[in-house]
């Protein structure tokens, strides 16, 4: 059983997605990346904080060795994007020459995706690839290819499974949409 309605901060949220159908698509995003990456070394970078229970689950499911590192960074505040990039926590690791998957809980303008994919050409990595479980195509305005999407969404806000509002609501186990 699943609670249906959530408040946070005396916003209201009815259930989106459920905890199977996020499983579902985790598998099969896990799939695609096993058979495209099959004898490759993969760098997966997550991006804290929102990534890090779909991180979790979707690199359980990756086979063969590989490496996992972390960058915080920080765009929102509230429902509002600030249209500001800031790295909380920067990146420690050299990834020159590596093949780079970044995970991400949701890209929405994709402002913040863009500007860590020139974070990534600035550091020469050979490839780099987008894993993010949430996409909302009707807000996206970057000019590059998200290769690997969990589910698309409208253009509400979402909250659960590590998404947050003000930092509240990550450790629901289904995603909520704003009502
Ligand atoms: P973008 O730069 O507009 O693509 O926003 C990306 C970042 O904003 C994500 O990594 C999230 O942290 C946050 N964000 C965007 N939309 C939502 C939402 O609907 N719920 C929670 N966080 C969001
Ligand atoms: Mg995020």
């Amino acid at each position: 059983m699943c609670v249906q309605r959530v408040e946070i901060d005396g916003q209201c949220f009815e259930i989106s997605v459920s905890a199977e159908q996020l499983e579902n698509s985790i598998d099969k995003l896990a799939c695609r990346i096993n058979k495209d990456y099959a004898g490759k070394e993969i760098v997966f970078l997550v991006v804290l904080n929102g990534a890090f229970m779909f991180a979790a689950d979707l690199l359980r499911k990756i086979e063969g060795m590989h490496r996992v590192c972390f960058i915080k960074l920080s765009t929102y505040e509230g429902t509002e994007s600030t249209g500001e990039y800031k790295e909380l926590i920067g990146l420690n690791d050299d990834l020159e020459g590596k093949d780079v998957i970044i995970i991400e809980d949701i890209v929405d303008s994709g402002f913040t995706m863009g500007k860590l994919l020139e974070r990534m050409k600035s550091m020469k990595v050979r490839s780099s690839e987008i894993c993010t479980l949430t996409f909302k195509p009707d807000s996206f305005k970057g000019d590059y290819n998200v290769k690997y999407v969990g589910m698309n969404i409208g253009n509400e806000f979402i909250v659960g499974y590590g998404l947050d509002l003000d930092q509240k609501g990550r450790n629901l186990k289904e995603i909520y949409k704003k009502i």
